[in-house]
């Protein structure tokens, strides 16, 4: 049977990438596919108990070194218990985040050498990179907006400032541009209708 196809999803936080996710996945099941639509942090019991403590608002103690170990650790059992599986049954799976929030949160973001994240994601989730992941850019100010009048602009992430969000903006852009053959950015701030169509056409050569 012909191994499924992995496909990741990222943005700064506001970018309408899980509206998103959950579109495709209905117009996806439409076309006949079996898709295992999965996040992260999160996607297994124990991922999504790693992903309580991470975004747990009252945890603002929690090192540098720890959070990146705990996104690891969630990404190590997910990839092992979900990930791999549904693409030995030759399902499509449609990652809400993966790798390169690592990199633009925990890299860009906070500043931890990349190098060392490349090897220690590298020991979390061995070969299995995404076929493609796309990411949603739209500019800091407007994804503020819209969590505003959704009223899902989080304190935790108000209090992180709109400097740090620059910073992951710019680093999805440049990890982008690092490797376009696996990372295909998306004008976002657009109608919800017209990113849908662009995630569709782009994503046919990948299934
Ligand atoms: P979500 O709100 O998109 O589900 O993601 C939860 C938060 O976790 C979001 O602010 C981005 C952050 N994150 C990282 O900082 N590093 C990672 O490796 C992942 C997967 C998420």
């Amino acid at each position: 049977m012909k191994r499924g196809s992995f496909i990741a999803f990222e943005g700064i936080d506001g970018c309408g990438k899980s509206t998103q996710v959950a579109l495709l996945r209905e117009k996806l099941s439409r076309m006949g596919y079996t898709v295992d639509v999965t996040r992260e942090p999160g996607g297994t019991v124990i991922s999504e108990r790693i992903r309580e403590i991470l975004i747990d608002p009252k945890h603002s103690e929690m090192t540098d070194e720890c959070e990146i170990l705990l996104y690891l650790a969630a990404r190590a059992q997910h990839v092992r218990q979900r990930i791999v599986p549904a693409l030995e049954n030759g399902d499509i799976v449609l990652c809400d985040r993966f790798q390169l929030a690592t990199f633009a949160y925990q890299g860009f973001g906070r500043g931890f050498p990349m190098e060392r994240l490349i090897e220690l994601n590298e020991f979390a989730m061995g070969a299995n990179v995404p076929d493609v992941t796309f990411v949603f850019d739209i500019p800091v100010e407007e994804a503020f907006n819209r969590m505003r009048k959704m009223n899902k602009l989080k304190d935790r992430l108000e209090s992180a400032g709109d400097e740090f969000f620059h910073r992951i903006h710019n680093g999805y852009l440049e990890l982008g541009r690092r490797d376009p053959q696996r990372v295909s950015i998306i004008d976002a701030s657009r109608s919800i209708e017209e990113v849908q169509n662009e995630v569709i056409e782009r994503i046919i050569p990948f299934l």
